[in-house]
Parts: C-alpha cells; structure tokens; sequence
C-alpha cells in the first residue's frame, strides 16, 4: 500500500499531536482556578466524570467522523451526509474565532517566558495594556504556530507533537515534585484538591466542569475531525481516545499538584479563592520572585511548557482551517497558513487594545459590545458554539449515520470493540451523551442571558446561520476537496 503522504505516520505520533490539541491553558491554567473557585476536590471529581461521560463518546464520533471521510471537516460531514456539511463549514468558523482570543494569550505566555530571569511579579498590568508589545508577542506566537503548520502533519505537526508533549510532561512532573516537597501548606493544599468535601458543590460548579471537559480536551470545534482524517485504518479509534484523555486529565491533575501546595505555601488565605487571570499570571510569579535564583529557573521552566502547551493547541486549530483551504481551493500548505495567520492576526489586534482599554478604563472599552474582545470571543465560541458542534457530532454518529454501522467502521482494519462498548456506545451516543452537551448549552445560554449578553447569543447563531447559507450557496454543489488532493502538491511531496 502507497505510505500516505499527507498524515500521521504513527499511531502515537496521532495520539501525541491529539494530546497536545488537548492539553493547553485549559490544563495549566483554566483548570486550576475553576477547580478553586468551586469547591476543590468534590469538581474534580465531578469533572473526571465528565470527561467519561461526555468527552470520551464525543471524542470517538469526532475522531470517527475525520478518519472516514479522509477529508477536512466541511467534506466529513459532507460524506456523513450532504445535508448537513454546514456542520462541517461551522466547525471551520469557530477555530478561526479563538485562533485570535487564544493567540494573544499564547503571546502573553511567551512574553512571561523570556521575561523570567527578569522577573514577572507585577508586569501583568502594564505588559497587558502596552498594546504593541501584546501585539508583538501575539504576532511573535502565530509565526511560530504556522511555521509549524507549514511543514505539514507528518513533519511539522507530528515531529514537534513527539518532541515537545514529553518535554512538557517532563517538566510538570518536575514543578508537581518541587511543590509536594515545599513543605509547610503542602498538605493543606493536596487536602483541598483532593479531599472531596460534596457540599461545595452547586449547580454552577457542575455545568463549570461540564464545560471545561469540551474545552479541556478540544471538542467540539472540528479539531478531532481533522487530526482524526489524518490516521489510517491501523489506528484504534477508542484506545488512542481513552490514552488522549487520560494523558489531557492527568496533566490537568498534575496542574493541580504543582499550583495548590504552592499557593497553600505562599498564599494560604488564596485557597479557594475566586481569583481566575490572577493565579497564573500574577500569583505565581509573585511566587517564583520570591524564591531568587531557582524561582526564575522555575519560572522559566514552568512559562516555556505552558507555552508549549498554547502552542500545541493553536496548532491543532490553524490546521482545522488550513487543511480546509487547502483542499477546497488547492492551495499549497505554506500559502494557505500564512492567510490564516495573516487574517487571524488582524482580527487579534482589536482584541488586543480591547483588552488594553478594559484594564485602563477598569470599564468596558471602545470593546465588543461591552464587554473586552477575549470574553466576547470566548463566551460565543466556548460558551454557546463548542456545544452545538458536539452536537452535530453526537447527532452525525447517533441518528445519521447510526451507532451500529459506526460499530462496524470503528471495528475495521483488525480494531475489535469490546463487548461492553457496543452495547454502551449507541445508548450514550444517541441519548446520554446529547443530553448532557444540552444541559451544557441551556446553561451557557441561560448564564450568557442572565448577564445580560445577548449580543454574545445572536453573534453565536449569526455564525451558525451564515455557515448554514454559505454552504447552501457555494458548497453543497461544489467540490470540497479531500486529504488526497493535497498529496498532488508538489511542493509537499519534494519535503
Ligand atoms: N484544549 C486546549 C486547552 O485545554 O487549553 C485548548 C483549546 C484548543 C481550546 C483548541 C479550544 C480549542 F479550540
């Protein structure tokens, strides 16, 4: 069989480059504070059981999805049936939207990395509002996300997935050591994230770990598809998903080691405490400067993986709309990620001053309909469309293309399910599964709407509703395009 040119080469190379999709500053850093701001160990437990429930069986009918299709997302839903490739063109749209939120976070990581030996205690206030350094370090941060992208998912994405998930790991097993041996606090803080304590536990807490566990592990937003279009039949759809998260849980785990015996230590009054930005881009570098000499090391290390860590995952989302340009209008891999760098960095630099002026006014700026461009962004794509793109898939596998056919599929190329699974699967996919990614949603929207952030709503399923038409118009008819028509690049197979 001809090697395929344009994908995975490995098994673990497919794992390794989902996992570092998964493992970003919903880890490091979204994690840890959700986990203090509602309760400590019982959300934890609770959020575990999420990624069970939810995130595993929608990650299977992603990555499903992607690999039989071997085409970008548009083309996959197409093959699931042609009447809903719109699914397909919105899982597109929402990976261009937090490609431009999540870059300038990404930036911000960088710009602690090499500012470490100089100290991060307090730069968080000035670096923030200093537009052309966020803009620098943003654009600084996409450039090296494309150049990865431009070696294409063998070289490029595969290569630096092997190279930097271990180092990453490496380096927060090593934090995690460090903070277990602090000593005074360590066991007040290990008690608060893992001794469950239920009655902390409200509402609001669930549908928090509810919706952390779609962001955590990059659902619903077309990367699973896309990474998933990208293996072959050798590939074992349900152990690479059980490995991709519990390798995305244990680092949010992990995460948790190295923060809460650190801020039990330095902090102890911050346990539980509702602070969010503050934790990792203040707090902890409060706690590396206090420390001289290791602290800056520490530092160092501890930015460098979490930059890593953003790096991986805005690779995984510049590929979702790169591959899908690519294929539908032959574009070689280079051209098409440096217009989608180009694109997103514009739109990143209103983003950017918005963010500025919120912290110099302490108001809403000249911002995104009162609010600053990163909760705007951040609230449409995560809050209301990442649940609604589970959706589709959920509904793609559990009612299109039906479980048992999916069954089937999943078995091919020598991948036998276990029984158990295959009387689960079709009962969590059809019924549970959905149900659960719509008490997400109706909470979203009900949060959104209780804070008075209608716009947030109407620009969510404005997007929803011009995928919907631009589909209709120009893609349903058309070509999209498949993996394959990018093997004809010359330029790809030369490299
Ligand atoms: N899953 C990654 C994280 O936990 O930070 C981030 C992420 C990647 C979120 C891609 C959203 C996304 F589309």
């Amino acid at each position: 069989m001809e090697k395929r040119k344009n994908g995975f080469a490995s098994g673990i190379g497919f794992i390794l480059a989902a996992a570092g999709s998964a493992v970003g500053l919903g880890n490091l850093w979204g994690f840890p504070y959700k986990t203090s701001q509602n309760g400590g160990a019982a959300f934890v437990l609770i959020y575990i059981a999420c990624v069970l429930l939810i995130g595993f069986f929608t990650m299977i009918s992603e990555i499903y999805i992607g690999k039989r299709a071997q085409a970008n997302t548009v083309s996959a839903y197409k093959a699931v049936n042609k009447k809903v490739g719109w699914f397909g063109l919105v899982a597109v749209i929402i990976p261009a939207f937090i490609i431009c939120y999540y870059s300038i976070l990404g930036g911000w990581t960088v710009k602690f990395t090499v500012n470490s030996f100089a100290g991060n205690a307090g730069i968080l206030p000035t670096f923030s509002v200093n537009t052309w350094e966020v803009i620098l370090f943003t654009g600084l941060f996409l450039l090296i996300s494309a150049a990865i992208i431009m070696g294409g998912v063998e070289k490029g994405i595969e290569k630096m997935s092997k190279i930097l998930m271990p180092m990453l790991f490496l380096i927060i097993v090593g934090i995690a050591i460090y903070s277990l041996t602090l000593g005074t606090g360590v066991n007040e803080g290990l008690a608060f994230f893992l001794k469950p304590d239920f009655s902390t536990i409200t509402p609001k807490a669930i549908l928090t770990a509810m919706g952390q566990a779609f962001y955590s592990l990059s659902l619903g937003m077309g990367i699973m598809v896309s990474y998933g279009s990208y293996t072959g039949k050798e590939i074992s759809i349900t152990k690479s998903c059980a490995m991709i998260c519990i390798f995305d849980t244990l680092v949010a785990l992990l995460a948790g080691l190295a923060i809460f015996p650190a801020v039990a230590h330095f902090n102890p009054e911050l346990l539980g405490s509702s602070q969010g930005v503050a934790l990792m881009f203040i707090i902890l570098p409060e706690v590396f400067e206090s420390l001289g000499l290791i602290g800056k090391i520490v530092s160092f290390a501890f930015f460098f993986m979490v930059s890593i860590a953003a790096i991986t995952s805005v690779v995984s989302l510049l590929e979702v709309v790169t591959q899908f340009i690519i294929q539908k209008y032959k574009f070689n891999r280079k051209f098409a990620a440096l217009i989608v760098i180009a694109i997103c960095f514009l739109v990143s630099i209103p983003i950017g001053i918005s963010l500025g002026h919120v912290a110099i006014l302490e108001e809403s700026g000249p911002a995104f309909f009162g609010l600053d461009g990163l909760t705007f962004f951040d609230s449409v794509t995560n809050t209301v469309l990442m649940p609604v793109c589970a959706l589709f898939a959920c509904f793609s596998v559990g009612w299109i293309l039906k479980p048992e056919k999916a069954v089937k599929e999943i078995e091919e190329g020598g991948n036998p399910l276990p029984n158990w699974f295959k009387k689960v699967f079709p009962i969590m996919i059809k019924f549970i599964t959905p149900a659960l990614i719509l008490v997400v949603e109706i909470g979203g929207l009900y949060s959104e709407i209780t804070n008075g952030n209608y716009a947030v709503i109407v620009f969510a399923f404005g997007l929803v509703l011009l995928g919907f038409v631009i589909y209709t118009l120009f893609l349903k008819d058309s070509n999209t395009g498949t993996n394959a028509d990018e093997k004809l690049s010359e330029e790809y197979i030369e490299n």
